[in-house]
């Protein structure tokens, strides 16, 4: 702030000498010597307010409305530019700070109080803000609490809510819970506490739970047995609505139709699956489409400028999503591109020290790792890992075999990276990268050879996916046990597949389009290690192999990645079901 110069520290001792003051501030019983010039030079409020009484003889000024410490708080900072803030005097200096229009203070007291948002505080400090409001802080502390929902439910805070400010909360889209039945369980919670005053609002609240997102059997067993909804006609009503709904959705597969209905709207998922590039039609593509789990379908949200890449490796990371080398059918690139999800913009950052496509790429410690590929010439060892915040590549430890078309993963504080291509033959080898001795070491072999595998960490194990075995595309899937240092085989996947994206989201495990042998597909499907089970997801827009998949998260615009928000039309196959159920 230009406007505001620290003063020289011989004023902040002349005022706590007391000498050449001439004014004091009254607060409560303590009395602060100060000099007039020097408040008004650090906010227009004193300038006002001195200049209001400056026809009288008055020196000693009373101040409410704030305490001694918060005053002494205040006056440091005027005198000195010395600001401590902690929780404890956080709010009631923000709330002086505001009074005397000292814009600085307001603002790193705000920052300080969205860093602090946690689920146990997020409603008080979203309460604060009636009383000093603050735009930013209060929206903050809002989507604080919709995003913690689960959390904030348990939290002392979450009792004391009132009724109106309960529903504004659970009618939001993007209250984040991953299951509606958390909704329906906090309204019980936040009546029981106080049954008299609050089971009048029971059906009012009621009706903003997305009961049509319920399965049957919680309605059921769950919801129908409870004493509220069992004593209020109203309540039956609106249940038997949803359910009826429900069974439509059942039947005709497509809920897309009911997302304008609210009992049935999708709320924003906690992330989003990106599919990005790869080789589409015979042709390297641009193409990023995003999955929207709880609406089970993808949006296109390609970026026009950017230059199609595939058989490259993407990786989110501290709110970017990179994409590492890849092929175009010209270049083996060796560059590396960001998408930043909020600006929607690609910016180049530092390139890899190798080319690579056929790359295998994951996160570990906040730091992006690219093992192996092909540079054009040779089936690489060599790998590199690259540290965002100064921009830079450096090698690691080269691993046992050169492997190109492998896939890896983050688990346990190591890199494990399973199969591939040397050059000669499909490789059943997998061996892990530990950080902290730089060191590869080889671990039992997988059951089947796989080239274009996935490898990904989910349910305590590192699951190794499909590929190609130097004759078929596989299904097969295995995972691995670190602890009994072996490989045991699951569920297979519906559609044999290499070159796929692979990701987990809401402890499923997805994969992505790749090819079966026969063509490159568009279709997707996932397994639950509960269940031992694969099923079929909603098909991508664009088919394609090649393709590599990240999971978004986090993001102030996550709306902007997920279905429910966007304008969709409806295919032709939902508009026949839609009107076929009317
Ligand atoms: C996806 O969006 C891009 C950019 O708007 C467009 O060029 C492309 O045709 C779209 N792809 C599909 C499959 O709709």
């Amino acid at each position: 702030d230009s406007s505001h110069k620290w003063l020289s520290s011989v004023f902040n001792e002349l005022r706590l000498e007391g000498k050449f003051t001439d004014a004091v501030l009254k607060v409560e019983e303590v009395e602060f010597p100060v000099h007039k010039v020097i408040l008004c030079n650090c906010t227009p409020y004193f300038r006002a307010f001195f200049t209001r009484w400056a026809n009288l003889e008055k020196t000693v000024f009373r101040i409410s409305g704030l305490s001694p410490d918060t005053m002494r708080l205040i006056l440091d900072y005027v005198y000195a530019g010395s600001l401590s803030v902690t929780e404890n005097n956080v709010q009631e200096l923000l709330i002086a700070a505001d009074q005397f229009n000292i814009l600085e203070v307001v603002h790193v007291c705000c920052s300080f109080l969205i860093e602090m948002l946690r689920p146990n505080n997020c409603i008080g400090i979203w309460n604060f803000t009636t009383v000093c409001l603050h735009a930013e802080l209060r929206s903050k502390a809002f989507s604080f609490i919709l995003e913690h929902f689960e959390e904030v439910v348990s939290c002392d805070e979450f009792l004391l809510l009132s009724v109106e400010e309960l529903t504004d909360i659970i009618e939001k889209d993007s209250l984040i819970a991953q299951k509606e039945s958390t909704v329906f369980e906090a309204i019980l919670k936040w009546i029981a506490h106080s049954p008299k005053e609050r089971e009048r609002h029971f059906f009012a609240l009621l009706i903003k739970v997305r009961m049509a997102l319920l399965d049957v059997e919680y309605i059921r067993n769950t919801v129908l047995t409870n004493a509220l909804v069992q004593k209020n006609k109203k309540c039956l009503s609106f249940i038997d609505a949803a359910t009826k709904i429900i069974h439509q959705m059942d039947t005709f597969r497509a809920p897309l139709f009911h997302h304008s209905n609210p009992i049935a709207r999708p709320r924003l998922p906690r992330a989003i699956l990106l599919a990005i590039g790869g080789w589409s039609g015979g042709d390297p593509t641009n193409g990023i489409e995003a999955y929207d789990i709880r609406a089970n379908r993808w949006t296109n949200v390609t970026t026009e400028l950017e230059r199609p890449r595939a058989y490259h490796g993407a990786a989110f990371l501290n709110g970017y999503v990179y994409c590492v080398g890849g092929f175009d059918r010209v270049e083996h690139f060796n560059s590396v591109r960001r998408f930043n999800p909020v600006t929607h913009t690609w910016q180049e950052v530092a390139p890899m020290y190798c080319r690579r496509c056929y790359v295998s790429v994951t996160v570990l410690n906040g730091c992006i790792y690219a093992m192996g590929g092909f540079d054009g010439h040779l089936r690489l060892n060599t790998a590199e890992y690259f540290r965002p915040e100064i921009n830079q590549w450096s090698f690691i430890a080269p691993m046992h075999e050169q492997r190109s078309d492998a896939s890896c993963t983050a688990f346990q504080n190591k890199v494990y990276i399973c199969g591939g291509f040397n050059g000669q033959e499909c490789l059943q080898t997998a061996e892990y990268y530990s950080p902290e001795t730089d060191q590869w070491t080889t671990i039992t072999s997988m059951n089947s050879q796989r080239s274009g595998i996935g490898v990904i960490a989910y349910a305590g194990h590192v699951y190794a996916v499909g590929g190609f075995d130097g004759n078929n595309r596989q299904h097969s899937v295995e995972a691995y046990d670190p602890l009994t240092d072996s490989w045991e085989n699951v569920a297979s996947m519906i559609t044999p597949r290499s070159n796929f994206g692979i990701e987990v989201i809401e402890d499923r495990l997805f994969v992505v389009g790749g090819f079966n042998g026969f063509t490159t597909t568009y279709n997707v499907e996932y397994y639950n290690a509960a269940t031992n089970e694969w099923c079929m997801a909603r098909d991508m827009e664009i088919f394609r192999s090649a393709v590599s998949c990240c999971v978004i998260s986090g993001l102030p615009n996550m709306a902007e990645y997920a279905v429910t928000y966007n304008f969709l039309p409806l295919s032709e196959e939902e508009e026949m079901e839609s009107s076929s159920s009317s």
